[in-house]
């Protein structure tokens, strides 16, 4: 299918190109040490995943470890409570440990086996990055350090418990707004120091090359395996799909199954307390071009174009940027980014657990909150949501913050 000019037929082969950019976002911006590591990093990625072994070794873990393929669910009740659109999920909430998050930590942790390093170091927000990497040292006989704001560390508790019962070393972030930007700076720091036995493994489709691009490799079995079960269980492709828009690998590995058919895609973004600056998180909608963390993207910056205060009600959103695929595939057009805020996302939080029985993560319950206005706004036809994962961590945290509704 081509698409203003670029042929998805080729896409997956063209992009990114052998230096890492989609289009002119993306590269690797670090230091000469760093970039050596880099270039071993994709030189052993590039070998992987061209075995034979390594796949079927992945395909196992992801069949017997992680529970996979995950289901797609249909929204019966919310579907008849919005008239005549079909609304489905798929259920990465179901993949082990709650989130997609797993999909390519357990692929980043074959690496690290298959490197020969010693450490896995990561940053986390929501903490399900944190918790999906634990879980995947834990497996390999890996160490482990997670980097954590302690806004984070307070508010997503029952995560920092998890990580450390998995054996993971949860090290706190205290300064600037202490959330996941800050988080990202101290895990790139201590891998600055350590990179010959560990080896970072990025909680989305951010950083330096080649990391955007792994990511995107390892979650986009939730995309082919949705566009399979889609098509199985209703005979058709979806008129739409959905996914919320952190750092943006939920979406990247979601959109990659139906980059190619006649979809319409969508990445919701985190409009949090409104437009001013510092009150939301939606770098793609309101951001420019920069660099931060090691890549060229769209991010939100302050006065000085440093990387701007951001703030959502879900933890695994509030990153000022978003990776390099996202946005070029918003200048191409071919995904449209939108957002949603706090409120509209705590409505579809209870409207999802009311009707369905399924309590999403806060970050998943801003993709839902744009399913449901995408299906009052379309009238007939079928949205596919990724849901990216389970609320539990958020229970105590909404039941606080807003009460029972
Ligand atoms: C459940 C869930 N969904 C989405 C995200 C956002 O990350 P990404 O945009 O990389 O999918 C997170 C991040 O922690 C998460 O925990």
């Amino acid at each position: 299918m081509q698409y203003n000019g670029i042929d998805f037929d080729t896409y997956f082969k063209n992009y990114p190109d052998a230096n890492g950019y989609f289009g002119k976002y993306g590269g690797s911006y670090i230091s000469p040490e760093l970039q050596k590591a880099m270039e071993e990093i994709t030189e052993a990625y590039f070998t992987i995943c061209k075995s034979s072994k390594f796949i079927s070794e992945l395909r196992r873990i992801r069949r017997e470890f992680q529970g996979r393929p995950t289901p797609i669910s249909y929204l019966e009740r919310l579907s008849s409570s919005l008239g005549n659109v079909q609304l489905y999920v798929k259920r990465e909430d179901l993949n082990h440990t709650g989130a997609h998050k797993l999909n390519h930590c357990m692929g980043e942790a074959l690496l690290a086996k298959y490197m020969g390093k010693k450490k896995v170091i990561a940053e986390t927000g929501a903490g399900q990055h944190g918790v999906a990497l634990a879980t995947a040292a834990a497996y390999f006989g890996l160490q482990c350090d997670i980097y954590m704001g302690s806004v984070d560390i307070k508010k997503q508790a029952p995560n920092v418990a998890r990580m450390k019962i998995l054996g993971a070393n949860v090290i706190e972030v205290t300064h600037g707004l202490a959330t996941l930007k800050e988080a990202v700076d101290a895990a790139f720091a201590a891998y600055t120091k350590e990179y010959k036995d560990a080896i970072y493994c990025i909680g989305s489709v951010v950083g330096p090359h080649p990391f955007p691009m792994m990511v995107r490799d390892f979650q986009s079995v939730v995309g082919i395996e949705a566009r399979e079960q889609f098509l199985a269980l209703t005979g058709e492709l979806p008129d739409a799909i959905v996914a919320c828009v952190g750092g943006g690998s939920n979406a990247a590995g979601f959109f990659a199954g139906f980059l190619n058919d006649p979809v319409d895609i969508y990445g919701i973004e985190p409009l949090g307390r409104g437009e001013k600056l510092g009150d939301h998180a939606a770098s793609l909608q309101y951001g420019t071009e920069g660099v931060m963390h090691g890549f060229n993207s769209i991010m939100l910056k302050d006065e000085n174009g440093d990387p701007a205060p951001v703030y959502s009600v879900a933890s695994g959103l509030d990153y000022p940027s978003s990776g390099p695929e996202h946005a070029f595939l918003r200048d191409v057009g071919r995904v449209k980014y939108d957002v949603i805020n706090d409120e509209q996302t705590i409505d579809a939080f209870y409207a999802l657990s009311r009707l369905e029985g399924i309590i999403p993560a806060i970050e998943s319950a801003h993709a839902v909150a744009y399913g449901v206005k995408l299906a009052q706004k379309m009238g007939k036809g079928s949205v596919l949501i990724n849901l990216s994962g389970r609320g539990d961590k958020d229970m105590d945290y909404i039941i606080e913050k807003y009460g029972i509704r």
